[in-house]
């Protein structure tokens, strides 16, 4: 029986945004299993330093932008040449922005629902014809707690977050006869990654606390009492890329300590 950390049979994976965080931390387990990994990424300077820590035969580091249709295009090109074909995607690439209501203008929230959310659908549009030869096709989007609920000052990542979950479920309706599964996983925060830097240096000038203050607090906040790791998100991905996962699709799977789905009696201690 396959385990889902040992798929029986490598895979041909594209991983957007796989130059850092959850992509990249997906990419390392993919490589350890002999899979063959695209990593594309508009930060050249990230894809470098993970090929050359991944440092092997199998990883195919690519520039991409998500932004693009002729980059994506090429970005599937690329791999349908080096891997004889595709079978799986990974939508991680993500960026974020923090801005009160007033101060959201048309370039910030275009930027955002530009590469989180465009860029998510036009990547399985283009993967879609190869990932549906394979016969055993998985695409994977990273969603986020901002897919399920909203979050003050955090506009368009929540629309664009949310609109990832509907898209999702259109997708596995259209694929599921080509046995393409597509699901969601969607973190909590998560202090350690590119994005999860960016938003804790935001915290500290938001609060004037400090970085083991903030991560105590969003932890206290989790059932769990811990926050969400890399490996908890690459560990997500992993189990609906499994062969023995190939009947769940159209899933929005919360990694999140509990989070989304229990809350305190209101008005009594936790
Ligand atoms: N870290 C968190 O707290 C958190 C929580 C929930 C969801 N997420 C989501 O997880 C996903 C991965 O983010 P992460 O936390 O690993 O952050 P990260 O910054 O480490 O990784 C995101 C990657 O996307 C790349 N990217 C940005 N714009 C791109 C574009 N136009 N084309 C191609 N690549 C592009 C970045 O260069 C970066 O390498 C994102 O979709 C993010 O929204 C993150």
């Amino acid at each position: 029986m396959a385990n889902y950390n040992d798929n029986d049979d490598p895979r041909r994976a594209l991983i957007t945004g796989g130059a850092n965080g959850f992509g990249l931390a997906a990419a390392r387990i993919l490589i350890s299993q002999g899979s063959q990994v695209a990593i594309g990424d508009v930060d050249e300077k990230q894809l470098t330093k993970a090929a050359k820590e991944i440092d092997s035969a199998n990883l195919l580091p690519l520039s991409l932008d998500v932004t693009s249709r002729a980059s994506i295009q090429l970005a599937v090109d690329a791999c349908n040449e080096k891997f004889g074909g595709l079978d799986t995607l990974i939508n991680s690439a993500g960026v974020i922005d923090i801005s009160p209501l007033s101060e959201v203008t048309e370039e910030k929230w275009d930027f955002v629902l530009d590469v989180d959310l465009k860029g998510v659908f036009f990547m399985a549009q283009a993967a879609a014809p190869l990932i549906s030869e394979s016969g055993r096709g998985r695409i994977v989007n990273i969603g986020s707690d901002a897919s399920k609920v909203g979050f003050a000052q955090i506009h368009a990542y929540c629309a664009a977050k949310h609109a990832v979950a509907g898209v999702t479920k259109s997708l596995a309706g259209e694929l599921a006869p080509h046995q393409v599964t597509v699901n969601c996983v969607c973190p909590v925060g998560s202090p350690t990654t590119g994005m999860g830097e960016w938003v804790m240096s935001w915290k500290k000038a938001a609060t004037g606390l400090t970085r083991k203050e903030i991560e105590a607090s969003t932890a206290a906040d989790i059932p769990l009492k811990r926050n969400a790791t890399e490996a908890d998100v690459a560990n997500a991905i992993m189990f609906f890329l499994a062969d023995s996962s190939d009947f769940l699709t159209g899933l929005i799977l919360d990694v999140d300590g509990g989070m989304l789905s229990t809350i305190p009696i209101p008005g009594a201690a936790d």
